[in-house]
C-alpha cells in the first residue's frame, strides 16, 4: 500500500511516532512537513501528525518558544526541521483538495485529560476534511512532560494504529473492487 506520514516534531517525539506509525504501515514514507511540500501526495493514505501547542497546532511562535525553552535545558535537542517553513498549519492551508482520499491524523501531546491540554489532532483532521479527504482515524499520543520522552509503549501502540489503518484501507480497496 502506498502511504506518507507527514509530521511535524520540535523536540522528536512527534516524528518517532511518525516513524513506528509508518513501520505498522509496512513500511510507509515519512517526511518533515518542512519538506513535505513538493512530495508527491497520489497516495492510498495520507496521515498528518504535530505536536499539540497552546491547545491545538503549531505556530512559528509557539515553535520558536519550543526552540528557547531547549536552549536552556543542554540534554534536549531540536530537530533540524523544527524552525522551517512551511509548518503544518501553513502546509495544511496550501494542501490540494482530493475528494474522497483517505487520511488520519495524530498529535503528540501532554498525558492530562483533553480537556485540559488541547488535542492538535482534531484540528488537524478537520482541515483534511476540509480538503476533501475521509478521515479514517484520529489518534494522540502522550508525552511525560513538553520535551518527552513518550510515555511508555506509546511507540507500539503508534505501530499498532498504522497497521490497523493499513487494515481499513486494505478493506476499503477490496470492497471497491467488488462493487
Ligand atoms: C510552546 C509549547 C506549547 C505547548 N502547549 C501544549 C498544550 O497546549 N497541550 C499539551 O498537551 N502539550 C503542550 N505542549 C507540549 C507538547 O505537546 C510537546 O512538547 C510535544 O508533544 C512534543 O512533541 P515533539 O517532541 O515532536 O516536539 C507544548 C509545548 C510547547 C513547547
Amino acid at each position: 500500500m502506498r502511504a506518507l506520514v507527514v509530521y511535524e516534531s520540535v523536540y522528536g517525539n512527534t516524528r518517532a511516532v511518525a516513524e513506528a506509525i509508518a513501520e505498522g504501515l509496512d513500511g510507509a514514507d515519512t517526511v518533515a512537513v518542512c519538506d513535505a511540500t513538493n512530495r508527491s501526495l497520489d497516495v492510498e493514505l495520507l496521515v498528518v501528525g504535530g505536536p499539540t501547542h497552546m491547545h491545538g497546532l503549531s505556530t512559528a511562535r509557539s515553535r520558536q518558544l519550543a526552540a528557547a525553552a531547549a536552549q536552556e535545558d543542554p540534554d534536549v535537542t531540536v530537530e533540524q526541521s523544527a524552525m522551517r517553513e512551511p509548518g503544518l498549519r501553513a502546509w495544511l492551508h496550501d494542501l490540494p483538495s482530493r475528494d474522497g482520499g483517505c487520511a488520519a491524523a495524530f498529535d503528540t501531546r501532554l498525558d492530562k485529560s483533553p480537556w485540559l491540554t488541547g488535542v492538535a489532532a482534531h484540528g488537524i483532521a478537520r482541515r483534511l476534511r476540509g480538503r476533501g479527504y475521509e478521515l479514517l482515524g484520529s489518534d494522540s499520543f502522550l508525552v511525560q512532560d513538553s520535551e518527552g520522552p513518550l510515555e511508555q509503549g506509546e511507540l507500539d501502540r503508534a505501530c499498532h494504529w498504522g497497521d490497523a489503518l493499513a487494515h481499513v484501507v486494505s478493506a476499503k480497496s477490496s470492497s471497491g473492487v467488488q462493487s
